[in-house]
Order: structure tokens, then C-alpha cells, then sequence
């Protein structure tokens, strides 16, 4: 089943919307397979987001990520990756549609309180540069059923 990274960075979790955030996720019928608070280092924010050194934000944006808690993530479904891009809204909130979490929380794009992995290459690396194997846990929902019609996912109603 596909799988990706989300983190609330640390103004989400400094404004008391991690439950907010997760219950998204949750009420959605996406399931949370691994889940840890951490401080990142500016070096390790750096490698997260290493695709945009060449930007003018880069420095800025790390330094923000590094300066307090962040909830990291793995949230589990299928078409989890692109749905959770939907449901976090475009990066700069002020383009995010309302009902998304930008839209509805956030105002400016450099506190725009959520990230997600934008394809199934970066989530992969994301998810391996965020967790040991062992913090991704491996469980049966009783919700599956009900979510995805059967125990398999292919199969429907
Ligand atoms: P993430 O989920 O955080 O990766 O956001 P994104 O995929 O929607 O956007 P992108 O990867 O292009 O940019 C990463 C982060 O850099 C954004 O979430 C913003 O916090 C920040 N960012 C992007 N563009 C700008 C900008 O023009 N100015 C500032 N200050 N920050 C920006
Ligand atoms: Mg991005």
C-alpha cells in the first residue's frame, strides 16, 4: 500500500494544530503507520529539503524548520501521496482553496504549518531519511473493511 511523509512544522505544532492535522488524515480513512516528535538539526533540514538550495528561501526555510518540535509522520492508503497534497492545499496559503489545511490555518507561504511529499520517488526518500524500518509499523485496521470495501484493496463494492 502506498505510503507517505507528512510533517507539521513547528509553527503547526507551536499554534496547537497537530490533532487538528492529524484528524484530517485520520477522518479521511488514511492510516498513520509511524509517528514522532523531533527537534530536526538545520544540517538535517537541509537534506530534507535538498532539492531547493538553489532558492532564495533556502536558508530561511531550514533555519525555520530546525527551530522547534515537528511532528513527522507516515501516513498510509491508497493514492495517499497525491490526496494528501489535496488535502494540505497549495503551498502558498493564500492560493490554498478553503477546506484544505493551508487554506482553512495558514496565511503566509513561508508559515504554511504542514508538509508532504510531492511524488512516490520523494516519499520514499523522505520516509527513509525521516525513520528507521523498525518505527514504520505494520497493522490491520477493522476500518479497512469498511474503507475500502474489502480486505483487498482492489476489490469493490
Ligand atoms: P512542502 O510540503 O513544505 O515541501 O511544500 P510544497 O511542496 O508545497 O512547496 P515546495 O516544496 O516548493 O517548497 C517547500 C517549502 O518552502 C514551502 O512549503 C514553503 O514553506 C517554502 N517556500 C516555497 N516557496 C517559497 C517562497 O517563495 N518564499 C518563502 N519564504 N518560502 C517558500
Ligand atoms: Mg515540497
Amino acid at each position: 500500500m502506498e505510503r507517505t511523509f507528512i510533517a507539521i512544522k513547528p509553527d503547526g505544532v507551536q499554534r496547537g494544530l497537530i490533532s487538528e492535522i492529524l484528524s484530517r488524515f485520520e477522518r479521511k480513512g488514511f492510516k498513520l503507520v509511524a509517528i514522532k516528535i523531533v527537534v530536526p538539526s538545520k544540517d538535517f533540514a537541509q537534506k530534507h529539503y535538498h532539492d531547493l538550495k538553489e532558492r532564495p528561501f533556502f536558508n530561511g526555510l531550514c533555519g525555520f524548520l530546525s527551530s522547534g518540535p515537528v511532528v513527522a509522520m507516515v501516513w498510509e492508503g491508497e493514492g495517499v501521496i497525491k490526496y494528501g497534497r489535496k488535502l494540505i492545499g497549495a503551498t502558498d496559503p493564500q492560493k490554498s482553496e478553503p477546506g484544505t489545511i493551508r487554506g482553512d490555518l495558514a496565511v503566509v507561504v513561508g508559515r504554511n504549518i504542514i508538509h508532504g511529499s510531492d511524488g512516490p520517488e520523494t516519499a520514499k526518500d523522505e520516509i527513509k531519511l525521516w525513520f528507521k524500518p523498525e518505527e514504520l509499523i505494520k497493522y490491520t485496521s477493522n476500518a479497512e473493511k469498511w474503507i475500502y470495501g474489502s480486505s483487498s484493496s482492489s476489490t469493490r463494492f
